[in-house]
């Protein structure tokens, strides 16, 4: 970092954001997201670890963690006063909050993504993605911002607003003070992190994982869609894929909380993001509940997995 780097290091991401000269609805917006953090956190480190007792829209059995952190994020965001409409990957509607969408958001959110693995004590995350007005299913390139959460070792949070992604850090009085300014990825990568399991896995993506091994990528999955990502993007180098399967043709990951926010960070990185065939942030969402698979990371390692897959399916 440079000079004018290390006077910003640790600063708050509320004055940050000011310095950025961010709008200030978005600010407030990204503050108050920031906030509820910081009650999943605890949640995380100490709350239950059994089942809800109920099931969201793609039939999985619901944590009483994902509830709760659902619960604290959409109160927040009911209260900020800059919401329009809301929609989670724990929900089964969109939630209007205002039907005023004037200097308003709204926002597509996986409250706790992973949770499955806060009982082995891995890392988990929470997705946001923000658009303007009250459209909720537009696609994704239409994002005006985007950030995820971190609950790892370290609780960190990286955002954009299209101008760069940052990183910021959870510190002891539990605000965020920036890290890292303007991450950048490599155009090629030496880590592949390969979700879905591979005897289903259609000869294009099997091709790719073999071109990435024969190149002599580390494999680096800890199924943790956040986590993997975060590795990726921070060391700047490798590629993360769940990719459309045998028997499941738009592979797992979901379009409105998982992939377009994670997308629009990894562009605004220099990286890529695509389907195997298109580009995930020209998507047009027909559902909330729309799901694609996905090949993300290094741009020229993602276009050779398009290649592949363009050629043999
Ligand atoms: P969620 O916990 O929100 O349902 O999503 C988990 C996701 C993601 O974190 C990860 O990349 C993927 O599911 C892992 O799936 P597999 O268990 O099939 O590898
Ligand atoms: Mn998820
Ligand atoms: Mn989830």
């Amino acid at each position: 970092m440079g000079e004018a780097g290390q006077t910003k290091f640790q600063m708050d991401l509320r004055r940050y954001l000011r310095e950025q000269e961010e709008d200030r609805n978005l600010t407030r917006l990204i503050c108050e997201i920031a906030d509820a953090s910081k009650y999943i956190v605890n949640s995380i480190r100490t709350g239950d670890l059994g089942v809800a007792g109920t099931s969201n829209l793609y039939g999985e059995d619901q944590l009483a963690l994902d509830v709760l952190s659902d619960r604290i994020l959409r109160k927040r965001l009911l209260h900020s006063g800059v919401v329009a409409n809301i929609v989670s990957e724990e929900t089964s509607d969109i939630i209007s909050i205002s039907t005023n969408f004037d200097g308003r958001y709204s926002v597509a959110y996986d409250p706790l993504d992973g949770s499955s693995l806060v009982d082995v004590n891995l890392a988990v995350g929470t997705i946001v993605s923000i658009y303007e007005g009250g459209e909720l299913l537009q696609p994704g390139r239409n994002q005006v911002a985007a950030l995820y959460i971190l609950y790892g070792p370290r609780t960190t949070l990286v955002y954009s607003t299209g101008r760069g992604v940052h990183e910021f850090a959870m510190n002891q009085l539990m605000e965020y003070t920036l890290v890292r300014e303007n991450v950048r990825m490599q155009p090629k990568g030496s880590i592949y992190s390969p979700g879905g399991q591979r005897n289903l896995y259609t000869p294009g993506t099997e091709s790719f994982v073999r071109y990435m091994e024969e190149n002599g990528a580390k494999l680096r999955y800890s199924g943790g869609f956040v986590p993997d990502i975060n590795q990726i993007l921070m060391k700047g180098k490798g590629v993360f894929m769940y990719p459309h399967l045998q028997g499941s043709p738009d592979g797992k990951l979901r379009l409105l909380y998982e992939l377009n926010p994670m997308s629009y960070l990894i562009e605004q990185a220099g990286g890529a993001a695509s389907t195997g065939r298109e580009r995930i942030l020209d998507l047009q969402p027909r559902q909330i509940d729309d799901r694609a698979p996905v090949f993300i990371g290094c741009k020229e390692d993602v276009a050779k997995a398009e290649e592949l897959i363009r050629a043999q399916g």
